[in-house]
């Protein structure tokens, strides 16, 4: 039997769209088994999960087999999730991950994690989530030709993510959907230059100009439309003492990063958002520096 612990991620942060991203200290475990026939997938999950042969960890575990020439036999997915599903919090990179470093083991781990990278990448379109699902840390990463150049770097453990998560879901298909095909040259170096500027002070360790850093004129603009008091959520966030906030993937998930005395932070967005009466849910998360473990028994 395979288990593989994966972390949530946190993707763009603000200006580095479809390029950075953090894991997160919540995970998807999977326990996974080659059976003698069929498919069997359990899920702790009160939402929807494929059971059937769409369910995403089975079908990137095909992918992979696929891609090694392995004939499997049954698969049995036992899948426990902490990850809230469709947030903007990587749940399918969770999965895809899950699958691929699954597969890999049982069909006798020829695939390096670089190389299932750029096959983690060519299932989810973009390599913001799956990057820091495999490889922790805060990563910035590149795809050229299929493959993917990326750095994932660790980060002090003394910043914390408060996810404020929505009761309604937004798939990144539709929330990509919405966006323009062009850009001006002026928004593209205003992107620029706050992706690298987060990237340096992240790196560096120096956290006081983050709120500068996460600026975004590329996509936050057209996605707040799908969230209800979006713009007031932000001004609170630095009313209450955010050193940044930035909405996490394409959304609907809302990220502050506070400093790690971040829970007078919390309390007061906890309470404000309860005020919103839009069943807000939030929690407090260290960053994973990690990424993905898989252990076999
Ligand atoms: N970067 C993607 C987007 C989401 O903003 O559509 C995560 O991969």
């Amino acid at each position: 039997m395979i288990k593989v612990r994966v972390p949530a991620t946190s993707a763009n942060m603000g200006a580095g769209f479809d390029s950075l991203g953090i894991a997160l200290g919540l995970y998807n475990t999977l326990k996974i088994s080659e059976t003698e026939k069929g498919l069997t997938v359990y899920n702790n999950s009160s939402d929807f999960i494929p059971t059937g042969e769409n369910n995403l960890v089975y079908k990137s575990m095909c992918r992979l087999f696929d891609e090694v020439g392995y004939q499997k036999k049954g698969i049995k997915i036992v899948q426990n999730s902490e990850i809230p599903i469709t947030r903007g919090l990587g749940s399918s990179s969770a999965c895809v991950i899950g699958g691929l470093l699954a597969a890999n083991a049982i069909s006798g781990r020829q695939l390096s994690y670089k190389e299932i990278l750029d096959i983690a990448v060519s299932i989810e379109g973009h390599p913001d989530n799956v990057t820091p699902a495999l490889f922790g840390g805060f990563c910035v990463s590149a795809t050229e030709n299929g493959h993917t150049v990326f750095l994932s770097s660790k980060i002090e453990p003394n910043l914390r993510f408060v996810i404020m998560v929505p009761n309604f879901y937004v798939s990144t298909k539709n929330s990509r959907g919405i966006l323009p095909e062009m850009v001006t040259l002026k928004d593209a170096s205003y992107n620029i230059s706050r992706a690298a500027l987060l990237t340096s002070l992240l790196i560096s360790g120096k956290y006081e100009d983050l709120r500068f850093a996460v600026e975004d004129r590329l996509h936050q603009k057209y996605r707040k439309n799908n969230i209800d008091n979006f713009d007031e959520i932000f001004e609170k966030s630095y009313e209450y003492g955010a050193k940044a906030t930035y909405l996490s993937g394409s959304g609907p998930t809302i990220v502050s990063v506070t400093d790690s005395d971040g829970s007078s932070f919390y309390r007061k967005m906890c309470q404000y958002l309860d005020g919103l009466g839009a069943d807000w849910k939030c929690r407090m998360l260290t960053i994973d520096n990690v990424g993905a473990i898989l252990k076999e028994f």
